[in-house]
């Protein structure tokens, strides 16, 4: 192995490194992608451990994908704890991502740096995640100086995409793809260790990279991005909600999901399950002594 590990899913997860802000840093340095992946629970977290990921994000998405939320909007900050804290029981290489929700780190700076201190002494998260620019520029530097690396996230911000006019795709006019930038170099300038682009059109992406000198992850924005992120379910086919354009479906998880407890449910009802391989036995000597004492059972007299 190179002095510098190479990590993939074949590298056994003992003898991967723990991924750092240098590792990410250095990534970028050498033009090698940044993989990303959200998770919520411990099996979706230990997934991605063994897959040999780069960063883990415990999404806000779990409200839609796992809690069955509408949006993004509802979910509580105690949820995405929970959330994280599970996903963080089964990771040791990757970093840990908490993403902020909605109207948990708005208010003020001394609300945000509160959230995100929670996501790190709750949950064990490395990092938190927030959305837009604006007012969120002045939250993510109160958390930088608060001591907690924050990744930025800016084009499609779900947690607004009301006021962006939907789930739509950002920054497609010069004016506007302008917009979207100025979000990112404040963020960048604010010390965010890292910057989530979601659906934007490659070509601003494309322009806007030379400006960008910490790793950004792109999730609709094309492929001049440092690294990539989908969300766990949508890449392994497990959730049947809308899916965006950019999604991949490298497996249709769900479909397997179904067909298996579709099987159970059948075995169950025609009582081919369970068979003798599911099922604990006595010795016949304990059996016939258990069955004779049942037996006396129904010839002693009522204690009532
Ligand atoms: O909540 C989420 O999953 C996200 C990613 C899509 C970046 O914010």
């Amino acid at each position: 192995m190179s002095a510098r590990q190479r990590i993939t899913a074949d590298t056994p997860p003992r003898k991967r490194k723990t991924v750092t802000l240098s590792t990410i840093t250095e990534k970028k340095a050498l033009g090698e992608p940044i993989v990303m992946v959200t998770a919520y629970d411990y099996p979706s977290a230990s997934v991605a451990e063994e897959a040999g990921v780069d960063l883990v994000l415990v999404g806000d998405s779990g409200a839609m994908t796992v809690l069955g939320y509408q949006s993004t909007v509802p979910v509580t900050l105690d949820e995405m704890l929970m959330l994280a804290a599970a996903a963080r029981r089964g990771l040791t290489t990757p970093m840990l991502i908490g993403d902020l929700p909605f109207g948990s780190y708005e208010g003020s700076n001394v609300e945000a740096v509160k959230t995100a201190q929670r996501f790190v002494k709750e949950a064990g998260c490395d990092a938190v995640k927030l959305e837009r620019g604006g007012s969120s520029v002045e939250r993510a530097r109160a958390i930088v100086e608060a001591g907690i690396p924050v990744m930025g996230h800016v084009g499609l911000t779900p947690q607004t995409a009301i006021a962006l006019g939907g789930y739509r795709s950002q920054g497609r006019t010069a004016e506007k793809a302008m917009q979207v930038v100025e979000d990112a170099l404040a963020l960048q300038e604010a010390g965010c260790f890292a910057i989530v682009f979601e659906a934007v059109p490659a070509e601003l992406s494309e322009a806007v990279m030379p400006h960008i000198e910490i790793p950004a992850i792109g999730i609709g924005a094309g492929p001049a991005t440092d690294g990539q992120v989908l969300v766990f379910h949508d890449l392994l086919g497990i959730y049947d909600g809308h899916a965006a354009r950019f999604v991949k479906r490298y497996a249709n998880i769900r479909e397997q999901m179904v067909a298996g407890v579709s099987r159970y449910a059948e075995d169950v009802r025609t009582r081919a399950y369970p068979e003798p391989d599911h099922t604990y036995t006595m010795a016949p000597d304990e059996a016939a002594r258990l069955r004779a004492e049942l037996k006396a059972l129904d010839h002693s007299p009522s204690e009532l």
